[in-house]
C-alpha cells in the first residue's frame, strides 16, 4: 500500500450499505486435493507483489529492488518485495507446501507454472494511481486474457485459488476530503469495485477466492510517526472498519461459499494495536510494534532513500525480527508470519488442507 496522505476523516460509527451481492454462483469442484494440487493466482498490491514492478532507478516506487529491501532474504537480495524477505502471498503459498509465491506475471512465458502466477503490483488499488501500477481491474484483465488465449489451461484452473489483497492505496488520495459523507461514498465505490473483480475472477475460472479485508490503517508507522509510534489513529482505523463492514455486505460468503474473507484486520490489531482487547500471544515477540525497522530521516522520504552524494537518508534496525513493521507501511517477514499464523486455520479449513 502507499501512504495514507491524511487521516481518514471519520468520527463515527460503523455504517453498513445494503447492496445486493454481486458474485454469481457456480458449483465449486468438490474433489479431494492434496496440498500440491492448487494453482495460486495472486492479485492486489505490495502486500502480495513479489516483483512485478519495473526495476527502474531508485525511487519510492522502485525501492523494493534496492537495499535494504530483501536484506534478510538468503544472501541479502532485493527481490521486488516490499519487505526484508517474505510477504503475504509467499506465506499463503507455503500453506500449499511451496517455498514462495508463484512466478510473476512480468516474467511470464508461453505457459503458466502449475503453481500459478502472481499479478499483484505494489501501489495498486481498484482505481488508477499516479505511479501507473495496474489496477485490480487491469490485473484481472491480464488473467482473463491468459485464460482466453489458453496460456492458463483448464487444468490450471480446475483447482485454482485466487488471492485478492487490496490494502488501502485508493484511500491515499483522499488527503483533502473533509466531508464524512464524501468519504463514505468513496468507500462504497471501492468495495463495490472489489466485489465486481471477485465476481470476474470467478467467472473466468477461479475455483476458490481469498479476499483480504483492510488492516488497521491508523496503526501504520507513517500515521503513528507523529505520536512517536505510541498510538494508532482512531480515525484511520474506523475508516478501515467501515470499509470492512461494507465488504462483508457486498461479498456474502453465505451465498457464495467459494469465497473466504481473510481477517488481516483482526490479526494486525491483535499484534500491534495498544487499544485492542484481544491480544495475541505472538504480540510479545515484537519489541517494536508501531515503529518501523527501516525509517526514513525525512517524514516524506522512504526506506532505502539516498542523497545525491550517496549518503543513506534512512536508519535501519539491527534485528528486523524484533519489529512488526519493516518500513512506514509494510510488515517485516516476522510481522507477516505472525499475521498469517492467525489466519492459517481458517484458510486451511476453507481449502480442505491438513
Ligand atoms: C480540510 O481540512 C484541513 C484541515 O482542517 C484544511 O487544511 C483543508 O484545506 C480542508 N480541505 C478542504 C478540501 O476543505
Ligand atoms: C517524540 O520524541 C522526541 C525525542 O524523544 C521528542 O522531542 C518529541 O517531543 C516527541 N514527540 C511527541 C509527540 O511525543
Ligand atoms: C448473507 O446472506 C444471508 C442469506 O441471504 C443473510 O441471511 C445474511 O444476513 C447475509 N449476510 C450479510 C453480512 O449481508
Ligand atoms: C550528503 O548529502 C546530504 C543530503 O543529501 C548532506 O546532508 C550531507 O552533508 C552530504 N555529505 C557530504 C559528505 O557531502
Amino acid at each position: 500500500m502507499a501512504k495514507l496522505s491524511s487521516l481518514l476523516p471519520f468520527a463515527c460509527c460503523m455504517i453498513f450499505f445494503l447492496n445486493a451481492a454481486l458474485v454469481g454462483a457456480r458449483p465449486a469442484p468438490s474433489v479431494y486435493m492434496d496440498n500440491g494440487a492448487y494453482a495460486l493466482f495472486v492479485f492486489g498490491d505490495s502486500f502480495a507483489d513479489t516483483g512485478n514492478l519495473p526495476r527502474s532507478h531508485l525511487s519510492e516506487a522502485s525501492r523494493e529492488w534496492y537495499y535494504p529491501y530483501g536484506s534478510s532474504w538468503g544472501n541479502n537480495k532485493p527481490t521486488g518485495r516490499f519487505s526484508n524477505a517474505l510477504v503475504e502471498s509467499d506465506l499463503i503459498a507455503q500453506m500449499l507446501g511451496r517455498h514462495e509465491a508463484p512466478p510473476t506475471y512480468k516474467r511470464r512465458g508461453s505457459y503458466v507454472h502449475p503453481h500459478g502466477m502472481n499479478f499483484a503490483a505494489g501501489g495498486a488499488g481498484v482505481f488508477s494511481v499516479p505511479t501507473g501500477a495496474p489496477t485490480l481491474d487491469k490485473q484481472v484483465d491480464h488473467f482473463r486474457d491468459l485464460v482466453q488465449d489458453g496460456t492458463i489451461t483448464r487444468g490450471n484452473l480446475e483447482n485454482s485459488i485466487a488471492l485478492v489483497a487490496i490494502s488501502g492505496n485508493d484511500y491515499a488520495r483522499l488527503a483533502n476530503v473533509n466531508s464524512t459523507g464524501k468519504m463514505i461514498e468513496f468507500i462504497e465505490k471501492v468495495t463495490t469495485e472489489i466485489a465486481k473483480q471477485v465476481h470476474r475472477l470467478r467467472n473466468n475460472g477461479a475455483s476458490k477466492i481469498l479476499v483480504n479485508n483492510l488492516h488497521p490503517l491508523g496503526c501504520t508507522p507513517w500515521v503513528t510517526r507523529s505520536t512517536n509510534y505510541t498510538e494508532c489513529s482512531f480515525k484511520g482505523n474506523t475508516g478501515a472498519d467501515i470499509h470492512n463492514g461494507n465488504l462483508l455486505m457486498k461479498i456474502n460468503t453465505t451465498v457464495h461459499d467459494y469465497i473466504l474473507h481473510v481477517d488481516v484486520n483482526k490479526a494486525f490489531n491483535n499484534l500491534v494495536n495498544p487499544n485492542s482487547n484481544a491480544k495475541n500471544a505472538m504480540s510479545a515477540s515484537f519489541k517494536n510494534k508501531l515503529a518501523p525497522c527501516c525509517e526514513s530521516i525525512d517524514v516524506n522520504g522512504y526506506c532505502g532513500q539516498k542523497g545525491d552524494n550517496g549518503t543513506e537518508l534512512y536508519t535501519l534496525c539491527k534485528n528486523p525480527g524484533d519489529y512488526f513493521f519493516w518500513d512506514d507501511v509494510h510488515p517485516t517477514e516476522a510481522g507477516w508470519k505472525a499475521v498469517m499464523k492467525q489466519v492459517e486455520g481458517p484458510i486451511k479449513k476453507f481449502l480442505g488442507l491438513h
